[in-house]
């Protein structure tokens, strides 16, 4: 599972009233388990203090080149050579230029001109500032140096203007960063994931649905995604967020659905099925509320497309098609049958009974059916775990 649990992070700090913002950038990483390392610019210590990020970090602060304490450690040598990702947050115009141009009169600039690892900046100022021809070509050359940029955000700036140059939101920052500590091995790969359950409407007030909470799928799009996957996240309604950096096509019915992940999945190397489909709708939309004393106590209902056998009917070669199965009976005599009439390469079966492996349960466990006859009866595990074990065994086949 992509985690930052065990890396070793550096975060630079350089002066911007948004540094305190990286105080709880700190910490949500530590919590995580990651090994933070903080190197602060002279100017950003005039906004916070180093012992802020000392606390958080549970590590001391770099501030200095040539630190009275450090003795023989050479510190820009030894933290760049440990660093697993470099984090420059909030990245100022001065430490763009900085960086741009080699400069290393201070120690952030010298450890990152000193490290191998993939390096994030996240830069934050004044909108002129940022939209100065400087500071647009110091960016342009980083990217250049195959150095990683979230941008901005446009809104109200500390200096009381309005604009792009407010730091970026953790939540935009974070999957950037975690992208840069996880093996890609679904670069240039385009992957379908469905997610959630549908519904069927009767009239405008009610529908038929189902108990699918979207999680296991939500989990699948965010690994895919920081694999490196192009992810496509086709939804019916959820309550979950879409993780940031997958492109999400809200659906609603399952007619929605099919036509949106057939148009997708036609150039899509990957396509996982964790949808909950409604098998059948009404027969009949009534456009006005249907009022009580008219109700028929039973429904017609009709068939609903099945999706992924029309994606199995239609499937390319060397395109990795990969289904769910929700049972509460034998899940592999079932999962086998559903793997076999649907032309898929992988099926995930699982027991929708139980209550740490069902719906809306944050645990799950699948028995994975393989088109080449591979069984394997995955751990009781989180949903984000089992999405990690699953796409193991997708960019396998795609290898
Ligand atoms: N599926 C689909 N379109 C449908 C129904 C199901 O694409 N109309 C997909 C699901 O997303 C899942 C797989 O088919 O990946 C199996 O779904 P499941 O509900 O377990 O089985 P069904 O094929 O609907 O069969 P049954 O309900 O009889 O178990």
């Amino acid at each position: 599972m992509s985690s930052f649990a065990g890396k070793n992070i550096v975060i630079g700090v350089s002066g911007s009233i948004a540094a305190f913002k990286v105080a709880g950038w700190v910490s949500a990483l530590a919590k995580a388990e990651a090994n933070v390392t903080v190197i602060m610019t002279e100017a950003a210590q005039r906004f916070v203090t180093p012992l802020t990020f000392a606390a958080l970090s549970g590590n001391r602060v770099h501030g200095q080149m040539f630190a009275p304490d450090a003795g023989e450690e050479m510190p820009h040598i030894c933290l760049a050579r440990e660093a697993d990702a470099i984090l420059v947050a909030p990245a100022s115009a001065q430490t763009l230029a900085r960086l741009a141009h080699g400069l290393t009169d201070d120690l952030l600039a010298t450890v990152v001109l000193a490290a191998q690892a993939p390096v994030l900046v996240c830069p934050a100022m004044n909108s002129q500032m940022y939209n100065h021809p400087a500071t647009r070509a110091n960016l342009k050359t980083l990217r250049g140096y195959g150095y990683h940029v979230v941008e901005p955000a446009s809104g109200a700036l500390a200096c009381g203007e309005q604009g792009q140059g407010r730091l970026a939101e953790w939540e935009a920052v974070w999957p950037c960063l975690l992208r840069l500590l996880t093996p890609q091995d679904l670069a240039g790969k385009k992957v379908v994931v469905t997610a959630g359950p549908t519904r069927e409407a009767i009239d405008p007030a009610r529908f038929l649905s189902n108990r699918s909470s979207g999680k296991m799928g939500y989990a699948l799009a965010e690994e895919a995604m920081l694999r490196g996957g192009e992810v496509v996240l086709v939804s019916g309604p959820t309550a979950l967020a879409a993780p940031a950096g997958v492109r999400l096509k809200p659906v609603v019915s399952a007619l929605e659905m099919y036509e949106a992940v057939l148009a997708e999945a036609a150039d899509a190397d990957v396509v996982i099925k964790a949808a909950a489909v409604a098998d059948y709708r009404p027969a009949e939309f009534f456009a006005d509320k249907v009022k009580k004393e008219k109700i028929d106590l039973s429904l017609k209902l009709c068939a609903n497309p099945d999706i992924l056998l029309e994606l199995g009917r239609r499937k390319r070669r060397g395109q990795i098609l990969v289904g769910f199965a929700a049972e509460t009976g034998n899940l592999e005599a079932a999962g086998r049958k559903k793997l076999a009439a649907k032309n898929l390469d992988l099926i995930a079966a699982n027991n929708v009974k139980a209550d740490n492996t069902g719906f809306a349960a944050d645990t799950n466990q699948l028995l994975l059916l393989s088109a080449d006859g591979g069984s394997e009866l995955l751990p009781l595990a989180s949903k984000s775990a089992l999405a990690a074990m699953l796409l193991d065994r997708v960019a396998a086949f795609l290898a």
